[in-house]
């Protein structure tokens, strides 16, 4: 009930607020066709995510967790001319949808996608001399305590980093669970709240994904 609620309000935000994307539409149906999870970010939030990276001003974005796309759409589109973005994806046939996707839009030039664990892929963006202006985190929940390390040593002061599916529909509360994406984000929590390099706070959301939220924080000064 509550859930058909949540949908139906979405909805109405979407049709007021995001005009009709043709762009967007297809992606998620490449998505739906070649099987992926339909765990992409809600377009509502989508657009949450590409005004956030525009209020931060951001020419350099790295996303942890690509799936088809979607949200990589949104964020490069945040991106002015000579902007960037660079996902990291694990699984090659979610990166090869993702890949057609972000070709079929236009955005392929914008877009730095890169095949495999994110964690091994992350040391190598720091060798490069990376430095990232905005950060979404949106991957293997286990590892999101390994994701902020390595956000906070990516990116710049003054940076965002956005941490997704921080609620799980309450399941964050369960210091018993079993589940390591709970684990995983719980100790994410734990890091965050004794770094003084990072001013975060956290939103629960509802909405057509069900009950979640978004961590996010200002990179500050060491
Ligand atoms: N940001 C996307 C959704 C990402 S879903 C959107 O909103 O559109 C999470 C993605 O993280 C999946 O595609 C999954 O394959 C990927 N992933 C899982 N483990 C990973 C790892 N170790 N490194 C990089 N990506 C990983
Ligand atoms: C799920 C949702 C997400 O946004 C995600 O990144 C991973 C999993 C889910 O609902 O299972
Ligand atoms: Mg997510």
């Amino acid at each position: 009930m509550a859930q058909d609620l949540w949908g139906e309000v979405d909805d109405y935000i979407t049709g007021k607020l995001l005009p009709a994307d043709p762009a967007l539409d297809a992606a998620l149906a490449r998505n739906r066709e070649a099987g992926l999870p339909a765990i992409d970010v809600s377009p509502a939030q989508g657009k949450f995510l590409h005004l956030l990276a525009r209020l931060a001003g951001a020419k350099a974005i790295l996303e942890i967790g690509t799936l088809g796309g979607y949200s990589t759409i949104w964020l490069a589109r945040a991106l002015p001319n000579d902007g960037r973005i660079v996902t990291l994806e694990y699984e090659p046939a979610h990166a090869a949808v993702a890949r057609r996707n972000l070709d079929g839009v236009g955005l392929g030039a914008k877009v730095d996608l890169r095949v495999g664990p994110a964690l091994e892929a992350l040391p190598l963006l720091e060798k490069e001399g990376a430095v990232f202006d905005f950060v979404f985190v949106d991957a293997d929940k286990r590892n999101n305590p390994g994701y902020l390390q390595w956000a906070l040593r990516l990116a710049r002061v003054g940076a965002v980093i956005v941490i997704d599916n921080v609620v799980r529909r309450g399941a964050i509360l369960d210091s018993a669970s079993a589940d390591p994406d709970i684990a995983g984000t719980r100790r994410m929590f734990e890091i965050a709240s004794g770094e003084k390099r990072w001013s975060a706070t956290a939103i629960q959301t509802v909405g057509a994904k069900g009950w979640d939220g978004f961590a996010f924080g200002l990179v500050e000064q060491a």
